[in-house]
């Protein structure tokens, strides 16, 4: 492929064949060497475009260029359940372009072999190298920064910026973006006239620089529009009075018809208005102002507006439970269940704003110190919002795992894990379609209160990475739970999406312990800090 080569996709349409609408018709937009971010809300196509610039997928209409068939291509897949192609191949590539790769993202000797049973950042970094490791064309990195700490989102960073070709990355993380991306590629759900259409805005910069041209683009949309629409409400007017003109002269022409001949005063009338109506004139003037009229409200309906969102709070219909600890569980306990799930040592730190309590631990486990006595090592209270972070490998699912377990039996617990795979995706939507209309209807209004399109997902019934999330989340809430264990519910989130979500969290009556590697999050969300390390 020539240096300078720029991969575009034109008008594309595509509808999935389950479903029963379009997801996107007409989209273009092009992608040169370097990085370009690729947004939007969850559900709104961006990894089915990247499917069709893979040529994995084939458009209803329109095209690719160059043919992708003609590049060398690689993917980096937004789930961590996929297994790369070339794994075997990699595992056996000691060139010192891999050995650099490996260097560079860290990778485990023995990984390549055992990739059911990483971690998810260690699963992340793996599927990255290979995808680097075949020296593509086109590179394409499908949410890569989800399930990572910060040291290995660095890493990933550094390898993005060691790629010299077409480089394209969907992604909901700022930081990464601002970081490695030159264009931002904004897939946007828009109303022109009387229908949301998908849109793709291409910016130059990075996230922050391609934000102030769309916000400078939307201010200048919205005075135009406020313009027009006075326009339109001076055009009305102006008709009206027409109108008014019209009517009268009508009147004025039957009462003329009507006088008595004796009446002078009102032949005067008559023929008064005879001289000023003009009334062929008033009756033209005011059928053109029905052109103008139409004319401007065209002009309005085509300047787009950005569709409609929730930013209300999730109604989640939960509760606290009159117990007094939803969770108790004594040091010993605690690490010999951790130890059975692979974690031999771990530190937990907890805090309350910035003042630490209970007991620390040590490096063989938990143990109380200068609350000796205090309680249990881990208590959840019925109120309790727990924000747990750590590094990679530190132990929060195993942690959330074994207290899982050990929920009071009395307490409505809902719990989601963090991997998610297509077996979960068709468990959420038959769940769904097993709830009674009032349950569902429940669970879809909460869907879109995060942000969600419910129309989308019940016409595709294949909900993305983000939408199964929600969906996810939204499932447990008919049964009003009393604690949430949330492992990383933010991973493939949209940035409004993880908004509401927060702003869910931090209303919900009941207690919740929720792992997450995103900091902005975690303080938002939590008045407890748990910390791994
Ligand atoms: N195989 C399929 N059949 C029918 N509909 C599908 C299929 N795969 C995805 N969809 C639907 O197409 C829409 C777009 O999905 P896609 O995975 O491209 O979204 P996305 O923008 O990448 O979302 P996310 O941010 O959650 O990753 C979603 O509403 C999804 O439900
Ligand atoms: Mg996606």
């Amino acid at each position: 492929m020539a240096h300078d080569t720029t991969m575009t996709l034109s008008t594309i349409q595509f509808t999935y064949p389950t479903s029963t609408r379009a997801l996107f018709c007409d989209v273009s937009v092009s992608f040169p060497p370097g990085w370009t971010a690729v947004m939007g809300d969850n559900g709104i196509g961006k990894t089915t475009l990247l499917r069709i610039a893979l040529g994995r997928l084939n458009p209803d209409h329109g095209e690719v260029t160059p043919d992708p068939g003609s590049l060398v291509a690689s993917y980096c897949p937004q789930t961590m359940d996929a297994e790369p192609d070339n794994l075997d191949d990699f595992a056996d590539d000691w060139s010192p372009g891999t050995l650099a790769i490996r260097r560079l993202l860290g990778i485990g000797q023995d990984w390549p072999y055992r990739f059911g049973t990483l971690s998810g950042g260690e699963a992340k970094r793996l599927q990255l190298a290979c995808a680097l490791a075949v020296r593509p064309d086109v590179l394409i990195l499908d949410e890569p920064t989800n399930h990572v700490d910060a040291e290995v989102r660095g890493r990933i960073i550094d390898a993005m910026r060691s790629y010299g070709g077409i480089g394209i990355v969907v992604s909901h993380d700022v930081e990464l973006i601002d970081a490695v991306c030159t264009r931002c590629a904004v897939f946007v759900r828009r109303h022109v006239g009387s229908c949301n259409v998908t849109e793709i805005d291409t910016y130059r910069g990075n996230y922050t620089q391609a934000c102030e041209q769309s916000d400078a683009d939307d201010l200048r949309a919205s005075t135009e529009r406020n313009e027009r629409r006075r326009e339109v409400a001076r055009l009305e007017d102006v008709r009206e009075q027409r109108l008014r003109r019209v009517l009268r002269v009508n009147a004025a022409k039957r009462q003329g018809r009507l006088v008595d001949p004796h009446d002078h005063d009102a032949r005067d009338r008559r023929n008064g208005a005879k001289a000023t109506s003009r009334d062929g004139g008033a009756s033209r003037s005011y059928a053109q102002m029905d052109g103008r009229l139409r004319r401007a409200r065209r002009d309005l309906d085509g300047i787009a507006e950005a569709s409609k969102r929730y930013d209300g709070d999730v109604w989640f219909a939960g509760e606290a439970s009159h117990r007094r600890e939803l969770i108790h569980e004594d040091a010993c306990n605690l690490r010999r269940a951790m130890s059975e799930c692979g974690v031999e040592s771990f530190r937990l730190h907890r805090h309350i704003g910035s003042v630490a309590f209970g007991g620390h631990t040590s490096d063989d486990g938990i143990h109380e110190d200068e609350d000796r006595g205090r309680g249990p090592a881990l208590s959840v209270g019925p109120r309790d919002h727990i924000g747990l972070s750590g590094p990679n490998g530190s132990g929060k699912t195993s942690l959330l795992t074994v207290l899982a377990r050990h929920v009071d039996p009395g307490v409505r617990c809902m719990s989601i894990a963090q991997r998610t795979c297509a077996d979960d995706s068709r468990r959420a939507v038959a769940r769904l379609d097993e709830l009674s209309r009032e349950r569902s209807s429940i669970v879809l209004q909460a869907f879109a209160e995060l942000n969600g399109d419910p129309e989308r997902l019940l016409s595709g019934r294949h909900p993305s990475p983000g939408e199964l999330t929600k969906l996810e989340l939204c499932l447990g809430i008919p049964d009003r739970p009393q604690l949430l264990i949330l492992d990383e519910p933010t991973n493939h989130l949209d940035l409004h999406s993880k908004q509401a979500l927060a702003r869910a969290l931090e209303a919900f009556p009941g207690a919740f312990i929720v792992a997450s590697h995103d900091e902005w999050f975690v303080r938002r969300i939590s008045t407890i800090r748990w910390t791994l390390e």
